[in-house]
């Protein structure tokens, strides 16, 4: 059955206006196959309708929203949540690479749940599906995916983000979800930040104009008969507020005065609220110190009193649970707050029955379950929920060629294209149609590194294959097929080798794929050296080099820039890799079809220390018409020498000065001399390997419980020092880890399982874990040595071991 209010004032997006049109519409009584709630009553009647007719218990359900990994249709069924989501590691069955007719037929059976009637004339409330579409629908094989906020940034062009929103929303609708967790309007100010590629820009009014288009795009424009039709979804704005300003932190804390944080970090929400955003997601960092999961002065006072924002404010994924009064499923701060849902993936049954005692004894007053299920329900009536058949039998719903079809991939193209910044070109671009191109770099046919985090899953990379992102093309295959079409060639090469000798070598290189904390670093220095290597190398050989850095950033490039003939950064460009040699490679006839017109969005730095001055600005980007004057480069970089300035070296280089090493197990102990050696029973095994010189790493292979300990002598360290491994794993640990200092005050293991199962096949990486975490007392007393535990199988490299003075305080739970 077809309701006839489909395209009436729930739709108009004017439900979020409290003026409570309510005009009864006369309804035929029908079975009701599709639409659940009567349709009798729109505006704020239905909402005021609905809310008098639900228990206590279906209002509680409706503020949590548990993740698709931990409930089943049957658990909506009985509990009636009003929301659900997939994390960026969940999908149906438990596969996040599912093919999409199963994210459909889940999504109905999800309808069919939330939707089954109730007894007593209570309302069936249709639960939504909240996903992160955050650069196209790209937990979805054969999805298009776009470039990552940082490109986009590149473009500044509104109209291409409405485009990119309108055409995700429909490949969204495709699958039956309702609502994208995007975009995200960070406003990145320290580039150290993990999370700075899904920021448009460090410029809050770029990231304000380029958010709202992305909003229209997404929910269409309000006022008008399409805003939220079946081929738009629900939009969010996130997160709020101040989540760009940590200091390159992720889930750190913005600093400073609150007009100025405003001004900036606050700027970009009013033109997305003007676009009829419908929700907003709290951040979890913290401002001023003060949680924004657990501020009344953030998401009451400013975001509705000042702002004026009438949607809902959904939580991120577990961000009550860090409030100090709070766990995971106890925090009825938040709700009081100004928090209307609480992303609860795994523990929404405790916190439900919590919530519920709480509503019960008058904990949360009922005012405000009232008003928090109120925001929910008036959201889902401008979406037009409860007009809507199930998920499968909506417009675009099955419709699987769409994703990543011919028109969308287009548009990813085009936003590629539009993406590229060119910082050097001494002439050797355009490359010639009809010249014989060598591509090197791992990364050159590499979807998933060319896609970045968010991609299929949550970290991106690692295991995927370009099997894994059918329908997509990477940047070599691009390359080949303009060059085939002109008469030219190209050579994949991952590691630079050839026997012919080439025209030109494209070399693509960058950062690997990473998401959220886990991509924080600490300074900006690009340290993989494969780029540069394969640089060297042509170089060397005479052969003119083009560059194409893929990064989630600016980062230190000097020696990249110095050596290069043509410079060109390509952000995370996504499925459409052909994008790229649209603008490298000139026609058959020598004419260049597309120029470059991408401008920085971010300034990129000239030095490799966090202070160094920009050297590229804001804005700067050159092309064809307007091409660079070559610059001289500083290639010097301090953090690049292995070393810990004022810190003291325990291991590196293959050495330790003053280095006492032991491998302790059941048997005893053995004294490793240069770090090499067994346990007494042979279970801890550590031998030397060559990393970047002759035997300078070495290898510590766990058959079972043992332990490794490093001694040193020097006892005073400055208060905020901390221990700097430098490691590299390709296996999860199968056990735990824990490492403990050395001292009379050292009884606290420090829990190393999450940081290792997030370094897991991810090369060489820092982690930095405070001496004061390894201390019961103050930190006034520092170890004078460390012991690795492993209770089972576990194999590490190590590149060096040594304190450092300073490290950004985090806690101690890790990861770190
Ligand atoms: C992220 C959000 C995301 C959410 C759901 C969180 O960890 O911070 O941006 O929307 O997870 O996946
Ligand atoms: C989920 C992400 C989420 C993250 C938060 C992951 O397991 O898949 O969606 O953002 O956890 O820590």
């Amino acid at each position: 059955m077809m309701h006839p209010s489909l395209a009436a004032g729930s739709a108009l997006g004017l439900a979020l206006a409290l003026s409570a049109c309510a005009v009864p519409v006369a309804t035929a009584e029908a079975p009701q196959t599709s639409a659940p709630v009567p349709a009798a009553l729109t505006g704020e009647a239905q909402i005021e309708d609905l809310l008098a007719r639900m228990t206590l218990e279906r209002k509680i359900a409706q503020l949590i929203m548990p993740d698709i990994a931990s409930i089943t249709p049957e658990d909506v069924r009985t509990y009636r949540f009003g929301t659900i989501l997939n994390g960026g590691n969940s999908g149906p069955g438990g596969d996040d690479a599912a093919p999409a007719p199963e994210w459909l037929a889940l999504a109905d059976a999800y309808w069919d749940a939330s939707t089954a009637p109730l007894p007593g004339g209570e309302p069936a409330i249709p639960a939504l599906w909240a996903t992160d579409a955050v650069h196209g629908h790209s937990n979805i094989p054969g999805a298009t995916i776009f470039p990552h906020n940082i490109g986009l940034g590149a473009t500044r062009d509104p109209q291409l983000m409405r485009d990119i929103g309108r055409v995700t929303a429909a490949e969204i609708a495709v699958t039956g979800i309702d609502w994208t967790f995007a975009p995200t309007l960070a406003v990145a100010t320290d580039d150290r930040w993990g999370r700075t590629y899904e920021s448009f820009s460090e410029d809050p009014a770029l990231v304000a104009q380029l958010g709202e288009a992305t909003i229209r795009g997404f929910q269409g424009e309000p006022g008008t008969q399409g805003f939220l039709d079946q081929t738009r979804v629900i939009a969010t704005a996130k997160h709020f507020y101040g989540d760009g300003g940590t200091a390159g932190k992720d889930r750190g804390d913005t600093r400073g005065d609150p007009a100025t944080l405003k001004a900036v970090h606050g700027a970009p929400y009013p033109p997305a609220i003007d676009a009829g955003v419908q929700t907003v997601m709290a951040s979890f960092s913290s401002v001023n110190g003060e949680k924004v999961h657990g501020s009344t002065a953030i998401l009451t006072d400013y975001l509705r009193g000042e702002l004026g924002f009438e949607g809902l404010v959904v939580g991120d994924w577990n961000g009550h649970g860090e409030l100090a009064a709070c766990s995971n499923v106890d925090c009825p701060e938040s709700l009081m707050a100004g928090l209307d849902i609480f992303m609860v993936p795994e523990d929404w049954k405790g916190l439900y029955e919590n919530l519920l005692a709480q509503a019960r004894d008058g904990t949360v007053p009922m005012a405000r379950v009232d008003e928090a299920v109120r925001r929910i329900l008036r959201v889902k009536q401008a979406y037009g929920v409860f007009d809507r058949p199930k998920p499968s039998a909506r417009q675009l719903a099955g419709n699987f060629a769409m994703l990543g079809s011919q028109d969308h991939r287009e548009v990813a193209r085009r936003a590629v294209r539009q993406s590229l910044v060119l910082l050097e070109n001494d002439g050797v671009l355009p490359l010639e149609s009809s010249a014989n191109v060598l591509v090197a770099g791992k990364a050159a046919d590499d979807i998933a590194q060319q896609s970045g985090g968010w991609s299929i899953t949550w970290q991106g990379g690692g295991e995927l294959a370009n099997k894994d992102f059918p329908g997509a093309t990477s940047i070599f295959a691009g390359i080949d097929r303009a060059l085939t079409a002109g008469g030219g060639s190209a050579v994949l090469s991952p590691d630079g080798s050839y026997s012919a000798r080439p025209d030109a070598a494209v070399v693509v290189f960058g950062e690997e794929p990473y998401s959220e904390f886990v991509g924080d670093r600490d300074d900006l220095a690009f340290r993989d050296e494969e780029g540069l290597e394969l640089l060297r190398k042509f170089d060397a050989a005479d052969i003119p080099t083009v560059a194409v850095f893929l990064s989630g950033r600016p980062l230190w490039m000097n020696r990249e820039l110095a050596l290069a003939d043509a410079f060109v950064a390509a952000w995370l460009p996504g499925s459409e890799g052909s994008g790229i040699a649209d603008v490298l490679v000139s026609d058959a006839d020598g004419a260049i079809a597309h120029d470059f017109t991408g401008k920085l969005a971010f300034g990129w730095p000239g030095g490799c220390a966090p202070d160094a001055a920009v050297m590229f600005p804001f804005g700067a980007g050159w092309s064809y018409a307007n091409p660079p004057a070559r610059r001289d480069y500083d290639t010097d970089c301090a953090l690049l020498e292995p070393g810990f300035g004022a810190g003291l070296r325990i291991f590196e280089r293959g050495m330790g000065p003053g280095l006492q090493a032991l491998a302790r197990d059941a048997k005893g102990q053995t004294s490793l001399s240069n770090l090499s050696g067994k346990s007494p029973s042979g279970i801890l095994q550590v031998s030397a390997f060559d990393s970047r010189a002759q035997e300078d790493a070495r290898r510590a292979q766990w058959g079972g419980p043992a332990q490794l300990l490093f001694g040193w002598q020097q006892r005073a360290f400055p208060q905020d020092a901390a221990l700097r491994i430098r490691y590299r794993l390709y296996n999860v640990p199968d056990g735990g880890i824990s490492l403990r200092g050395l001292c009379d005050d050292c009884d606290i293991a420090v829990d190393l399982a999450s940081t290792f199962t997030l370094g897991a096949g991810k090369g060489w990486r820092n982690a930095t874990i405070p001496l004061t975490c390894l201390t019961s007392n103050d930190a006034a007393i520092a170890p004078n040595g460390i012991a690795l535990q492993s209770d089972a199988a576990f194999v590490i490299e190590l590149e060096s071991v040594g304190i450092i003075p300073e490290a950004n305080f985090e806690g101690c739970d890790g990861p770190f």
